[in-house]
This record gives C-alpha cells, sequence and structure tokens, in this order.
C-alpha cells in the first residue's frame, strides 16, 4: 500500500473513532465509499494508472475498501449497542426497591364512623338516606309532632335563617328526623334507611359545638314491632363496640314523634370510660316505635303501615369508642390530631372482620 492510501487510511481511522452517532458514521461511508466517495473516485481512476502497476494498486484499492467497509459496519455496531446501554441505563427501574413512604390524608373519625353505621345497618338491609343541611320547619318539626309552640322547638337552640321555602320557615336542620318525612314521602315502605348527617344547634361549650352529627334510622313495614327495634339496635351496639355481650338498657322516654319512646344506655365504667364493663349506665340514643300521627302526616295508613325509628350522636359514639375525650379538636383541623386518630382511606370498615 502507498502513502496516499495509507495516509487515506490513518485519517479514514481518526474519523472512524470521532464518530459519536449513526448520522456521522453514515456521512463518513458516504464521504469514502459513496458513488462520489474519495475511495470510489480512486476506483474508477485506476484506469489513468499505468498499466504495470494497476493490478496491484487494483488490489490494494479493493483490500482498502472492503477493509473500511466491515469497520464502518463495525463502528455501527458499536454506537448502536452504546446507544441502547444508554437507554437501558436511563430507564432503568429498581423493582426492589422498597416502596417509598408517601404522606397520605385519613379518614376523620367522624366519616369512619358513618362508614361503619352503614357497613353495620347495610348488613341489615338499611340504605343511607340524605337530606338537606337546610330543611323547613314543617318537616324538621310540625311533621315530626312538634307543635309550634312546642317546648321542644325552643329546646333544641334553632338556627333560622332568612325567607321562606314553600311559605315555611327555613332553618338548619336541628337533627336528622326530617330525613324520615323525606323518606316517607318520596317513596312507599317497605323503608329501612339510616340517614347519617350534619346537624346543628345553637349551642356552643366543651361538649357542645353549634354543628354536629347525627345519625337516623327508619324501618316502616307491615309488622315490625318494638322487639325488632330492640333487636337491630342490640345488635348494631354491640357490633360497632366490638363487644359481643355489651349490656344494653331500654328506658321508657318520650319524643313527640314516637309513641311508646326509649332511650337506649350501655354499660360501661363511669371511672375508667371502659366500655361493656363496670355497671354504670351511659344513654346513647333516641327511639321508638314511630308516632301514628307522623305516618298520617306523610300519607301512610297507620292501620297498614307502622316501625321504628333512632337517632344518636355520631361524636358521642365515636369518642367513647375511641377514647377522645375532648369535642373540639374534632372540628380544629389540626394535622397532629387528624393524623394520630383519622382512618387509612385504604381500610375502609369491612364487617367480616369486625368494623
Ligand atoms: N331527633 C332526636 C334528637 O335529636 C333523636 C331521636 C330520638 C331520633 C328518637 C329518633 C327517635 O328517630 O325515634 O334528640
Amino acid at each position: 500500500m502507498n502513502d496516499e492510501l495509507q495516509a487515506l487510511r490513518a485519517e479514514a481511522d481518526s474519523a472512524l473513532a470521532a464518530c459519536a452517532d449513526p448520522r456521522a458514521l453514515e456521512a463518513l461511508r458516504v464521504g469514502l465509499l459513496g458513488r462520489s466517495g474519495r475511495l470510489t473516485l480512486l476506483l474508477r481512476d485506476l484506469g489513468k494508472t499505468a498499466p504495470e502497476a494497476r493490478r496491484e494498486r487494483g488490489a490494494a484499492l479493493n483490500r482498502l475498501r472492503d477493509e473500511l467497509a466491515a469497520r464502518i459496519e463495525a463502528r455501527g455496531a458499536e454506537l448502536e449497542a452504546a446507544a441502547l446501554a444508554a437507554r437501558l441505563a436511563a430507564e432503568r427501574v429498581d423493582v426492589t426497591l422498597p416502596p417509598r413512604p408517601r404522606e397520605n390524608g385519613t379518614i376523620h373519625p367522624i366519616s369512619r364512623t358513618m362508614e361503619e353505621m352503614a357497613a353495620i345497618f347495610g348488613a341489615m338491609g338499611f340504605a343511607v338516606a340524605e337530606g338537606p343541611d337546610v330543611e323547613d320547619d314543617w318537616r324538621n318539626f310540625g311533621a315530626l309532632n312538634i307543635p309550634e309552640h312546642h317546648s321542644a322547638r325552643q329546646d333544641m337552640d334553632t338556627f333560622y335563617l332568612p325567607g321562606e321555602r314553600e311559605g315555611r320557615r327555613r332553618v338548619l336542620r336541628t337533627h336528622t328526623s326530617p330525613v324520615q318525612i323525606r323518606t316517607m314521602l318520596a317513596s312507599p315502605p317497605p323503608i329501612r334507611v339510616i340517614a347519617p348527617g350534619r346537624t346543628y344547634r345553637a349551642d356552643h361549650d366543651a361538649t357542645h359545638s353549634p354543628m354536629f352529627h347525627q345519625c337516623e334510622g327508619l324501618a316502616i313495614d307491615r309488622d315490625l314491632t318494638l322487639g325488632h327495634l330492640k333487636g337491630c339496635l342490640i345488635d348494631f351496639l354491640r357490633a360497632f363496640f366490638a363487644a359481643p355481650a355489651l349490656p344494653v338498657r331500654f328506658r321508657a322516654s318520650y319524643f313527640p314523634f314516637t309513641e311508646p319512646s326509649m332511650e337506649v344506655d350501655i354499660g360501661w365504667n363511669r371511672r375508667t370510660g371502659e366500655i361493656g364493663r363496670g355497671g354504670d349506665w351511659l344513654e346513647i340514643l333516641g327511639s321508638g316505635m314511630v308516632h301514628p300521627r307522623v305516618l298520617a302526616n306523610c300519607g301512610l295508613d297507620p292501620r297498614e303501615w307502622q316501625g321504628f325509628a333512632f337517632g344518636m350522636g355520631v361524636e358521642r359514639v365515636t369518642m367513647l369508642k375511641h377514647g377522645i375525650n375532648d369535642l373540639r379538636p374534632f372540628y380544629e383541623s389540626d394535622l397532629r390530631w387528624l393524623r394520630h386518630y383519622g382512618f387509612s382511606p385504604f381500610a375502609p370498615p369491612m364487617l367480616h372482620e369486625g368494623v
């Protein structure tokens, strides 16, 4: 190989080494071996070479062409492999890494309790019903057999709103009982619903908040009795407090919308706060057989339909169940409190595990 070819080869060598991507490599190939590439032109000019040198030069040129073609191809494969390796490195995922701890929100204890109530009563065939926070005084009082000048209207420290709806005064509902009225007016019996939700009374101290939560219950059918009421509530309370032998006591009481009416107490220890043992009684909820006048107010014939109702404070049972002794932090949105008392959103109440 003469000097000229040696020089061309050395030049091609360093150009090859400098080629960093397939496009540069292709440009190099075209420059050497393309139709007017340098080596191609040299081969074409072979005819101008003196005949005695032609054979040798031709062989040398051909060798160099084959050599360069092979090296360009090899370099191409190298660049391709390097590109793939770089991509694999960039997209690498270590599937053996433990999950990174991520900050999740928590389910507020009030929401949790209402979900648990829906789960327990749901298993007994109760659906969840809803009503608006802004009610009218007929659904909140009148239809529930609470007359105009009845003390309950004052006792409940009602928030009245300006304006009227259908000629009735607007109120923030003082209890969830108006959902009973809405449910009976909306669809014919049989009815089995609970109605958890917000309620309002002008009352504010360590144990009262102007906004709090209740859960109403209503069952209407042809032959429901006090026995059904007692069975449902005993089963609910034992499931909710996860205490299969929880003592439950029914005490005669008075509510305008039930007859007879009963308050329900559970056994606990006043000193330690322990539920289910200790010989003390704690009032938990109100209940009774739906008053015939309430049925009639909703267009149901009390000779054909009867049923039971109950209402309980959500905060109260939540505090008892989880040993929370102050009502105020429920509404303060203190993240430390919420993280401590909140529940995982990924573990909703499951009845088969006990709620
Ligand atoms: N509404 C009553 C209250 O707020 C609670 C209540 C008592 C609801 C007896 C009922 C019931 O459905 O039957 O104090």
